[in-house]
């Protein structure tokens, strides 16, 4: 069998110890975070229809158009993985009626894009999401960049920097686009292929387009937010304006316009020194999205966990601080106490305390070695002798000293143990 065979598919990957415990952590605190400001878990499926993603996320967008894993099932529906969590989120709240106009729901889930893997690009990653519904206000998009800041010190996470920006109202669209093409005509022939086609179908996504070439046009062109009415400089204005009384410095970037087409007014992007090229950690933004005969308003943003991982390992932030160690091993010397071991652990255990042991006979020197590996604080060791006395070795092993003492004693099982 070739060895590529117990490989997970290329741009996905297996998480397990001991990176699994940063994992955890990031997991925990944000969970702990989002309960603090009124968010509630949602957990929506991996897979839906196609067309929650062409209407939400937009028909000409790179992910709907290149980047999503969309297939007919045998049942002739046509289906996508999803590729971010606010598509989902919105065809869930649109289904709630009057409540899911008002909510505040976070997400913590595996997304799929077919890109071309790279350092921080992958097929399969992990998004920790919020969405806030509700009519725009600055306020809440503030309140949602200042969670968003909170949640990265709250991970320990130093060194990122907010970049901001806005997409004007759906009434900007057509100045905005009408503006961009009348500057970017003179240049033409010289954008890409695919621009070329985008000039007519949708001109914003030149504006984001990775080409070299392209980009050193659209540096040369007023950016979009010029063709916008003064109402929506006002509102970018205002969500600045809120975030600097909360003492959160952003990095106003009028080019920057974000990959998904249901953004309206503030969008942003956090970004990290320690990634290279995929520099983003998290994008966020205030939305419209039409699945029904309404379009519900929202604001959220979603963070990517690998990316967050490599930038708190570059910040001195590792798995290892979060690895579980300590706590007691119980050494058996016979088939007695080996069984009589099984009942302590149980006991032990029931009062929270990490505990581990043999199940089968090893030799003294075996499952000595094998305390030492898991980090035990404690090793308790038990043979006839003890069991017809009615005691243990106790062995620190941080100080290695040992002394026998009165196993019935419920003192020195619960708490001289030190937990
Ligand atoms: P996004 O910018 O497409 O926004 O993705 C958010 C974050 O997911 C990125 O900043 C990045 O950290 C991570 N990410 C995206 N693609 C990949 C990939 N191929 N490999 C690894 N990480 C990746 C959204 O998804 C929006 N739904 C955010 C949002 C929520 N806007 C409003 N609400």
């Amino acid at each position: 069998m070739a060895s590529n065979e117990f490989q997970p598919l290329q741009g996905m990957s297996d998480i397990h110890a001991p990176e699994i415990n940063l994992w955890r952590m990031i997991e925990e605190r944000a969970r702990t975070l989002f309960s603090c400001y009124g968010y509630e878990e949602l957990r929506t499926p991996v897979l839906e229809k196609l067309s929650v993603f062409k209407r939400s996320i937009g028909d000409t967008t790179d992910v709907v158009q290149k980047e999503m894993y969309a297939f007919t099932d045998r049942g002739g529906r046509e289906l996508a993985l999803c590729p971010e969590g606010t598509a989902g989120t919105i065809r869930h709240l649109a289904g709630r009626g009057e409540e899911g106009l008002n909510a505040r729901v976070f997400y913590i889930a595996p997304m799929f894009r077919c890109e071309r893997p790279q350092a921080g690009r992958k097929r399969q990653f992990h998004q920790v999401g919020v969405e806030a519904t509700g009519e725009p206000n600055p306020l809440a998009d503030a309140e949602c960049i200042a969670l968003q800041q909170h949640l990265l010190e709250a991970w320990g996470l130093t060194g990122s920097k907010i970049q901001i920006s806005t997409r004007g109202t759906l009434s900007d669209r057509q100045p905005v686009a009408d503006g961009l093409r009348k500057a970017l005509q003179p240049h033409l022939n010289e954008l890409c292929e695919d621009c070329q086609r985008r000039i007519d179908e949708n001109v914003l996504r030149v504006i984001d387009c990775k080409n070299e070439g392209c980009a050193k046009i659209v540096d040369r062109i007023p950016p979009a937010i010029e063709f916008m009415a003064e109402e929506s400089r006002h509102y970018l204005d205002s969500v600045i304006h809120a975030l600097g009384k909360m003492g959160i410095e952003v990095e106003v970037n009028p080019r920057l316009v974000r990959g998904l087409d249901y953004y309206v007014h503030t969008v942003w992007e956090i970004t990290h020194g320690a990634l290279g090229a995929q520099n983003a950690i998290a994008g966020g933004g205030r939305y419209e999205i039409a699945l029904g005969k309404k379009a519900i308003p929202g604001v959220g943003f979603a963070m990517g966990i690998e990316r967050v991982i490599t930038s708190l390992e570059a910040c001195g932030v590792t798995a290892e601080q979060f690895t579980p160690k300590g706590g007691v091993w119980l050494v058996s010397l016979g088939e007695e106490a080996l069984a009589e071991n099984m009942k302590l652990a149980r006991e032990l255990r029931e009062k929270g305390i990490r505990c581990g042991m043999e199940l089968g006979p090893k030799s003294m020197k075996a499952q000595m070695r094998k305390a030492n590996r898991e980090g035990a604080e404690k090793v308790i060791i038990r043979g006839g002798d003890e069991l017809a006395k009615g005691t243990a070795i106790v062995k620190d092993m941080e100080e290695g000293s040992q002394e026998t003492q009165n196993l019935a004693d419920l003192e020195f099982r619960y708490l001289k143990l030190g937990f």
